[in-house]
């Protein structure tokens, strides 16, 4: 096999069309598209997502192409994200990965967007040459907004889930507070934002009691509609004179919720090498929580930089490599999976 291999990673999952390029575990480019379009509709409109990715898709490669200064003669390989996501954006990042590997006759590679989560702490960037990496058996707890899950990490390719959300995820009750109060989506990084000038203490909200490494947040959604109705009844422009501390304690309920299971996780199975992964782990209250128990509980604590947080096709890309190397190649006839479950 080649010295240098260089992958293509696909990632249209969601509403961000994103390509990257790597050259082993080196990002050479990581060029991510956002879709505005879903603004007016306070969340991601399916139909009008695909659409999206299909005026996205070509350019965003030829940047990512252009960015690495690698021609497609020289990629090794195209991975691309098969799922979980919504299958019509799914569909578009597939097919072109699909055709460019058939065209090219190279492998094609089919990535679990959720381990792409994981392995986007291998990915690194050309500045980083003294990159420290998670060191095996690690804890990765993934949270996104359609997923929080706490992974046992044992190898880059044999990962496992050993607690999930029973209903929603943690980016899912970010963004669905979020528009209980009127913020536009996605609602993570509003709330992030504007707790930073709020007093996190100033209103409780329960914990709800879920066994095991499990985790549930709708009930806090419910809650803070509760909460929010009785207090506009007394006072109707609660929520603006008080928007700063209402968003500081929600979020630092969320926060307290994930930190809790992951500190008995790790407890349970003697694990200090600590990661967190997705895109609630830009939350900058959670890195901050995260690092103080760090220096409490001696972890070894690995925090994504921001662009490795939120989709990337970098962890795409770096998870291709690896598949490729242990010789995980997709069949052409692969189709995206909306669910996908499990982890490889
Ligand atoms: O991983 P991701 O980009 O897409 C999925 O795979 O779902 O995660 C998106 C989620 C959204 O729910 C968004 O509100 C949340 O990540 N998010 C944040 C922050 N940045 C993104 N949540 C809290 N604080 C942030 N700074
Ligand atoms: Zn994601």
């Amino acid at each position: 096999m080649n010295e240098n291999i260089i992958v293509l990673g696909i990632e249209s999952s969601c509403d961000d069309t994103s390509a990257a390029v790597s050259c082993n575990d080196n990002i050479l480019a990581n060029v991510v598209a956002g879709q505005s379009v879903h603004a007016d509709y306070g969340g991601v409109v399916p139909e009008l997502a695909s659409r999206a990715h299909l005026q996205k898709i070509v350019p965003v490669v030829d940047q990512a192409l252009r960015q690495a200064n690698v021609s497609k003669n020289d990629l090794s390989a195209v991975a691309f994200t098969t799922g979980p996501g919504l299958l019509g954006s799914l569909l578009v990042g597939g097919s072109f990965a699909k055709g460019l590997a058939v065209g090219l006759n190279i492998p094609l590679i089919s990535v679990n967007h959720m381990q792409g989560h994981v392995l986007a702490h291998f990915a690194r960037f050309t500045e980083e040459s003294d990159k420290k990496y998670p060191a095996f058996p690690f804890i990765c707890l993934t949270v996104s907004g359609g997923h929080t899950q706490l992974v046992l990490v044992r190898s880059h390719l044999n990962m496992e889930i050993i607690g999930e959300s029973l209903d929603d995820a943690a980016g899912e009750a970010f963004d669905k507070v979020a528009k209980l109060l009127g913020l536009p989506y996605p609602g993570g990084p509003q709330i992030d934002r504007l707790a930073a000038k709020g007093d996190k203490l100033k209103y409780l909200f329960p914990h709800p009691r879920v066994p095991g490494n499990n985790f549930s947040f709708s009930g806090l959604k419910t809650s803070v509609l509760y909460f929010l109705q009785n207090n506009q009844l007394a006072e109707p422009d609660f929520i603006e004179q008080n928007l700063y501390s209402i968003c500081a304690s929600v979020q630092h309920t969320i926060v307290e919720i994930l930190a809790e299971k992951l500190v008995s996780v790790s407890k349970e199975l003697k694990i200090n090498q600590i990661a967190i992964s997705g895109g609630v782990s830009a939350n900058s209250e959670l890195r901050r929580h995260l690092t103080a128990l760090a220096a409490e509980y001696k972890w070894d604590l690995f925090i994504p930089r921001l662009e490795l947080c939120t989709d990337n096709a970098a962890m795409v890309a770096v998870t291709g490599y690896y598949k490729l190397l242990e010789g995980q190649l997709a069949n052409p006839e692969v189709s995206p999976d909306a669910r996908f479950s499990g982890m490889v």
